[in-house]
């Protein structure tokens, strides 16, 4: 048994001084203050710090198989690792795509063999694979890109949407209009590029983004779906889905990182290593994103990791892959964030642990409480650090927050009770994670 000691732990609203047992089945056996548990075989000494519900990313792209250039499961899962981030959902947007049973038992095996992290599987739909969405047992969601990104997975006729939204799994919708973004390229394909991050917003609009959230939120309706949204960007969708969920009660959405912390005004310098679907967005849309955080109207904030490499991106920028990386780099960011007064350390473990383990109904997760897995992330809030292309643990190896100044750092991560990260190294390739259990889907 390892006892956790000299920690902060979240009971009820409170941070407080606890201590936390970890039984050998790598569930949190007891927590109690110093005086009533104090020892045990071995013992992590905290130091102080909080310990934190490990975080859950509910939308990572491992890249396996079929594009291991960009990352794996392993190195997919450092970089999770050293974020703080316990539990990554996959995206099926591999090559092959996740869109039948067999190719998913196939990915099972792939992750079960290396990843340090526990994880899951979104399923991808197409427009002829409702047999098989119906078929796939465990699973996060299906996976629907209402509009092109990495990969051919694109699904934009009403009547198949229609389907699939009624199959009776949870929907996940990458919603930007397929017509707009076509007529934005007519318009602009012979363009001079001068400003990537400018360029990529006016392609994929704000009115893209738009029109098809609101199909989306429209269809789920109709078909009482539960839906969640990928990646909201804009404050046109902060309106809609506002008021969409007064509706619709099992309508969710996401936030990223990228989309909270960078702007096409912070961005010029990136060039294609900005391009990302969404597009950044204006001042004034991470502000309605910041702003629906503190109202509740976002629900998580999930990374959409998706990492393409350096030669890649330096196509010119037809070429090169809109995507960027954000599992190692989410929490610290948002740990400074709260050290500013951005938000508050109690809404940002709802965002990232509570919150997604609820909406995907995650068995044992999201919260540190006896009987709940031990995925537990330590962090310091005084610690700061400046975040390093050569630290990124992902296999792409940059990071658009290459530079940045944060306060706040992961100590320590344990994944299933066992140690994984520590002080700035991965500590321990042997103990892999496990497929989490939805219930539900
Ligand atoms: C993602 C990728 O590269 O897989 N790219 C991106 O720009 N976000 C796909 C996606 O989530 O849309
Ligand atoms: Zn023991
Ligand atoms: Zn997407
Ligand atoms: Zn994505």
């Amino acid at each position: 048994m390892l006892l956790i000691k000299n920690c902060k732990v979240l009971v009820g609203n409170d941070f407080l001084e606890r201590n936390i047992l970890v039984g050998d089945d790598g569930k949190i056996k007891r927590i109690a203050v110093a005086a009533e548990l104090d020892s045990a075989d071995e013992v992590l000494d905290a130091a102080g710090n909080f310990a934190l519900p490990g975080l859950i990313d509910v939308h990572v792209h491992c890249r396996e198989p079929g594009m291991t250039q960009k990352e794996d499961f392993l190195t997919a899962s450092r970089a999770a690792a050293a974020g703080g981030v316990t539990t990554i959902l996959d995206m099926p947007n591999s090559k092959p795509a996740t869109t039948t049973v067999a190719l998913l038992e196939e990915k099972r095996k792939l992750a079960a063999a290396k990843c340090l992290v526990n994880y899951g599987f979104h399923f991808g739909a197409t427009a002829e694979n409702i047999d098989e969405i119906k078929k796939a047992k465990n699973i996060a969601s299906v996976k629907v890109y209402m509009g092109s990104s990495t990969g051919d997975l694109l699904v934009t006729q009403e009547d198949v949407l229609d389907n699939i939204f009624g199959s009776g799994k949870t929907i996940t919708a990458h919603a930007e209009s397929e017509e707009i973004i076509r007529a934005n390229t007519d318009i602009f394909r012979n363009a001079e590029i001068k400003d990537v991050a400018e360029f990529h917003l006016m392609i994929r609009s704000n009115d893209a983004a738009e029109k098809e959230i609101a199909r989306a939120a429209e269809i789920a309706k109709r078909n009482k779906a539960r839906l969640h949204i990928c990646h909201m960007s804009t404050k046109e969708e902060v309106a809609i889905i506002a008021a969409a969920k007064k509706e619709n009660k099992i309508l969710s959405c996401e936030a990223t990182p990228h989309h909270l912390f960078l702007t096409v005004e912070s961005a010029k310098e990136l060039g294609n290593y900005a391009k990302v679907n969404p597009p950044l967005r204006r001042k004034e849309d991470a502000a309605a994103l910041w702003d629906a955080i503190s109202k509740g109207i976002i629900d998580c904030i999930a990374t959409d990791h998706a990492p393409h490499t350096r030669e890649e991106k330096e196509q010119d920028y037809w070429n090169a892959p809109s995507g960027m990386p954000g599992l190692q780099t989410m929490l610290p960011l948002l740990l400074d964030a709260v050290n500013k007064g951005i938000l508050s350390l109690q809404q940002m473990v709802k965002l990232t642990a509570e919150n997604p383990a609820a909406l995907f109904r995650i068995r044992g997760k999201g919260k540190i409480a006896v009987g709940m897995d031990a995925d537990i992330t330590i962090v310091d809030m005084h610690k700061e650090k400046t975040i390093k292309n050569e630290d990124m643990l992902s296999k792409c190896g940059w990071t658009p927050f290459n530079g940045w100044k944060v306060k706040g750092a992961v100590a320590a991560t344990l994944v299933n009770g066992a140690v994984v990260y520590s002080d700035g190294k991965i500590v321990n390739e042997k103990a892999k994670g496990k497929e989490v259990i939805f219930n539900g889907n």
